[in-house]
């Protein structure tokens, strides 16, 4: 066990990572597990804390694109030119790596996923240590990402030194993955930048490539993920009962227009931004409510909607019976 610390002090975040230790920072999408990502027993010890098997590859986070150049191969021209628009920010890439790289961080793949943030401290941290961050997201494996310091605190007090507080995360759900096959963009993971978005700069709709494999994570997907501990289900209004003991979380009003104790709106406005800001950190609450379990309304299949269904539909898989 050791003290684990909350601060906002970037400079103390700094020289701990250089000490080869693991510090959670925030980041627009979600907060991450950090490590020197060129310190092979540094990055191990995400993987400890985190209960994660090896095998399932990290992203590393960059500050500019400069320094990333000596970590990889290539970059696709088409690859490069969405990254121009989305960088810095929720995007992630899957490059051909150099030697450079390790397996460890890429779980013996040939490609490493790649992302420069653009959450202010998490940026000017990375330009203090000088070194690349490997940081898969701040949550026990499986569970649900934090969103704030304190759901960080929640999971893994006692297993990290230190949580930077950058404040609560201004995206709420994890990056988009891309990466090439066959000179066409394939969607790897959905995330907080939209189908429609990336078709927007691309000319077309890029193909999704996201289901869970054999072994679960082939192309950076694991079928039971992103769950609650408080089992999870898909409300619906004509077979779901209300029960005290149970938590609601509905995507902009209330059934009948009535305010209960035990539900949570996510967005009066409909605001699917504002809905995929809040979705985690009602999932956080309700484990905490304590709650038998928890009911939950699908979202509308279109934008940020089609990636807050498709975190719910894996965590719901996780306790069908
Ligand atoms: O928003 C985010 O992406 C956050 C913040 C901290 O940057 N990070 C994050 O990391 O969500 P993580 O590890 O929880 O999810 C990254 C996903 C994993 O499913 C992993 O398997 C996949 O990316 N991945 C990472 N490197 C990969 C690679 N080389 N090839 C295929 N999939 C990869
Ligand atoms: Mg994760």
């Amino acid at each position: 066990m050791v003290e684990t610390i909350i601060t906002k002090d970037i400079s103390f975040a700094c020289e701990i990572l250089k000490k080869g230790e693991v510090v959670a920072v925030p980041t627009e999408t979600v907060y991450g597990l950090a490590a020197n990502g060129l310190n092979l027993a540094a990055v191990k010890k995400i993987f400890e804390a985190k209960a994660r098997p090896f095998n399932n590859p990290l992203i590393l986070h960059f500050a500019n694109q400069e320094q990333i150049d000596p970590f990889i191969l290539d970059f696709p021209p088409i690859l490069k030119q969405l990254t121009a628009v989305f960088w810095p920010g929720p995007l992630t890439v899957l490059l051909p790596k150099s030697n450079l790289v390790d397996d460890l961080i890429t779980g013996g793949k040939a490609q490493v996923a790649i992302r420069i943030p653009s959450h202010p401290d998490f940026h000017a941290l990375l330009q203090q240590v000088g070194f690349p961050l490997a940081a898969p997201s701040a949550n026990l494996y499986g569970m649900v990402s934090p969103t704030n310091a304190e759901h960080v605190y929640n999971q893994l007090k006692g297993k990290i030194p230190l949580i930077l507080d950058g404040g609560p995360c201004e995206k709420g759900i994890e990056s988009t993955i891309i990466g090439m096959e066959n000179e066409q963009v394939i969607v790897y993971r959905l995330g907080s930048i939209s189908i429609e978005e990336l078709a927007l700069h691309l000319g077309e709709v890029p193909q999704i490539k996201n289901e869970a494999t054999e072994n679960g994570i082939a192309s950076g997907m694991v079928k039971y993920h992103y769950a609650p501990r408080t089992p999870l289900y898909f409300y619906d209004a004509s077979s779901t009962n209300m029960d005290q003991n149970n938590g609601y979380i509905f995507f902009k009003e209330y059934p009948n227009n009535t305010k209960i104790e035990n539900a949570i709106v996510l967005s009066e406005t409909s605001d699917l931004q504002e809905a995929a800001r809040k979705l985690y950190s009602a999932l956080h609450e309700f484990d905490e409510r304590g709650f038998h379990h928890i009911y939950i309304e699908r979202f509308p299949e279109q934008g940020l909607g089609a990636t807050l269904n498709d975190r719910l539909n894996r965590a719901t898989e996780k306790f069908k019976a």
